[in-house]
């Protein structure tokens, strides 16, 4: 039997970090997509082959044992053989548009996608018991995830999220585009998170002060959002930065990307971990091309994405 399921990538408009300790973030879903295939194989083996590289293992190796990014695919399929008590092998092939290591969601993406197909070989379940899935996958490589990003993958659209309440859809016509612009520095989201925790320890009182100011922005970006109010949404993300500055997570070539983009657009900003990755500019119609149009000019890759409604696709 054979099996497919692809999830989207995603950005983080405002609140990435702070949302580890508890405080409200906005993702919202993009249209580039990660594609996983799981089929059952007569070996007992699981392998995997994917754009990040290939691992083939034995089954029922401890996943503590894996040294790769790969894990949590590993993890999932172990899982599952060992639940229905199979004594046979997963072949999972993954596909994907979303470029890895870059802030854009991949890593929950794939988890999202891949606990979908190797599930459903076995069994039918829920979009919730597979993000379940997938958030435990996605802890094996970064175990202190606040689980907004596979929860975006998951549902698709735009959502408000917090780690003791989870997420509700946004209802918002905004009818903006996002540029993306890639510094192509990798990054470490487990790393990143670390380094923010070490600021935060160190700086306690500042820290739980500018959580309390990053409450007050993203309730203001909720407004901007629901009013389709593209310049107050631009502020946000400007002030969202200066944060991200504070934090540590930016670097030279980041704030450069950001001050080109806020150039033409109504704001920008890092979006996810940071420490390189990407950033986003806010804009519409009037403004896209140009902001395109000048990050290229300074010869930063840089792309548009529109927001993806479906989330999580079986089939
Ligand atoms: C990474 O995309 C977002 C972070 O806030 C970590 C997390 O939420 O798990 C940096």
């Amino acid at each position: 039997m054979k099996t497919k399921a692809s999830a989207p990538g995603k950005v983080i408009l405002f609140g990435e970090h702070f949302v580890v300790y508890g405080v409200k973030a906005i993702l919202c879903a993009i249209d580039k997509r990660i594609t996983v295939t799981a089929e059952d194989i007569p070996e007992r083996k699981i392998s995997i082959k994917s754009n990040i590289g290939e691992l083939e293992y034995p089954t029922s190796r401890p996943t503590s044992e894996i040294k790769s990014p790969l894990k949590p695919f590993y993890y999932l399929a172990n899982k599952m053989l060992e639940k229905h008590k199979q004594h046979q092998g997963i072949k999972i092939v993954v596909e994907s548009e979303i470029p890895t290591g870059v802030g854009l969601g991949s890593s929950s993406a794939c988890c999202v996608a891949a606990a979908a197909a190797i599930t459903r070989l076995f069994e039918k379940n829920s979009k919730e018991q597979i993000l379940e899935l997938a958030i435990e996958a996605e802890k094996t490589i970064f175990e202190n995830t606040s689980g907004a990003d596979c929860t975006v993958c998951t549902f698709g659209g735009l959502i408000e999220y917090d780690k003791e309440n989870g997420f509700t859809q946004i209802d918002s016509k905004s009818g903006f585009h996002l540029v993306i612009a890639n510094s192509n520095i990798e990054h470490s989201t487990d790393t990143v998170v670390a380094s923010v925790k070490q600021f935060k320890n160190k700086n306690e009182e500042i820290f739980a002060e500018m959580c309390k100011k990053e409450s007050e922005l993203i309730n203001r970006a909720m407004r901007g959002l629901k009013q389709n109010d593209l310049e107050t949404l631009g502020k946000c993300m400007h002030d969202n930065q200066e944060f991200l500055e504070r934090i540590g997570i930016s670097n030279q070539k980041l704030r450069d990307m950001v001050k080109v983009a806020e150039n033409t657009s109504f704001g920008a900003k890092i979006t996810g971990a940071g420490g390189g990755g990407c950033i986003i500019a806010l804009t519409d119609e009037s403004n896209l091309e140009r902001a395109m149009s000048e990050l290229r000019e300074k010869k930063y890759e840089c792309f548009s994405v529109k927001i993806d409604f479906k989330g999580l696709d079986t089939f």
